[in-house]
């Protein structure tokens, strides 16, 4: 008997072989976004959609595709998820942990790098024309072989930068709401200290936990008050564990030394007083972009569907 092929909404092309992957199965329609006119022609219908971490999926949203399944969302975040509302419909929600640690760990460790050697500063001045030649005191910055790295969160991704930071003779310290195994710990270098203290005692503060209300604005002005006048924060977590204002207003007044930014409070909108300091990086929400990374992730988005359609369990769910 041949088997029934479900309708599935796609809020987007995928990289890779994805849809190729749904379409062999399923009838997929892919939208500009989750709530578009698109998806509104066939929500009585979507028995999966393929989501990005722009899409919001809420209660109303749901309410109005109710043969729905599974949501598969192509990122390990998953705040634009209400988990609760799907939990009460029944449908499953996945994400893509495990396929883009590394491609972070890289990211994360460039805007540091990056933001200690003024990197893109340097880049801004050469284009400008202004590279008159080599002098012993352009662009000093701040060194990172040596110095102290605090990581709040050291699940998948904050283990693979605490590796890094091994690498460039890093003292490690770390902060999360459970400790690890002192194995582990060991493994990786790594030291617990409580978040006030590693705000307090870091050169640099990396951000690698997700965002939840208890996470919301954890960079808050009293914790960048903590940090040492010369340190730096590198965010490729989510935009709003950081208070930006707050963060904006301690670079304008000296009080921090720079920052590297892959994530925003209210993306694409980025404070402007973030745009208009030299001693910030910005970037693009690109920590997971690199082509394999990308493909990987929407594939197991689209192998997620595949297995909750065949009533099999979900390869990544939350
Ligand atoms: C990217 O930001 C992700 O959550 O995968």
């Amino acid at each position: 008997m041949a088997r029934v092929r479900d309708r599935v909404f796609v809020s987007t092309e995928l990289p890779g072989d994805a849809l190729d992957r749904l379409r062999a199965a399923h009838e997929v329609t892919v939208g500009a976004r989750i709530g578009d006119a698109a998806f509104d022609a066939g929500a009585s219908e979507w028995r999966a959609i393929v989501a990005l971490l722009t899409d919001r999926i809420d209660a109303a949203l749901l309410a109005r595709a109710p043969r729905l399944r599974v949501v598969a969302n192509v990122a390990v975040g998953v705040d634009n998820v209400d988990l609760d509302a799907c939990r009460a419909r029944g449908v499953v929600v996945t994400n893509t942990p495990g396929v883009l640690t590394e491609a972070t760990a890289d990211f994360a460790f460039a805007l540091l790098l990056a933001a200690a050697r003024r990197v893109a500063e340097g880049d801004r001045l050469v284009r400008r024309g202004e590279f008159h030649g080599w002098s012993l005191g352009m662009l000093l910055g701040a060194p990172v072989h040596g110095t102290t790295l605090g990581i709040v969160g050291l699940g998948r991704i904050g283990q693979a930068v605490a590796r890094r930071a091994r690498g460039f003779g890093m003292h490690v310290l770390y902060t999360q709401r459970t400790r690890l195994a002192e194995s582990l710990e060991r493994a990786l270098g790594a030291t617990f200290v409580d978040v006030d203290a590693l705000f307090a005692e870091s050169d640099a503060v990396t951000l690698h936990c997700p965002l939840t209300p208890a996470t919301r604005h954890l960079v808050s002005a009293e914790r960048l008050a903590r940090m040492k006048p010369t340190a730096l924060l590198v965010n490729t977590a989510r935009g709003a564990c950081v208070d930006e204002a707050a963060l904006a207003a301690a670079l304008a007044s000296d009080r921090l030394g720079g920052a590297a930014l892959d994530v925003f409070e209210d993306e694409p909108r980025i404070h402007p007083a973030l745009v208009a300091c030299e001693r910030v990086v910005l970037a693009p929400h690109i920590a997971s972009a690199d082509r394999p990374t990308r493909e990987a992730m929407a594939r197991i988005a689209a192998d997620n569907v595949l297995a909750i359609l065949s009533d099999q369990p979900a390869i990544t769910p939350v």
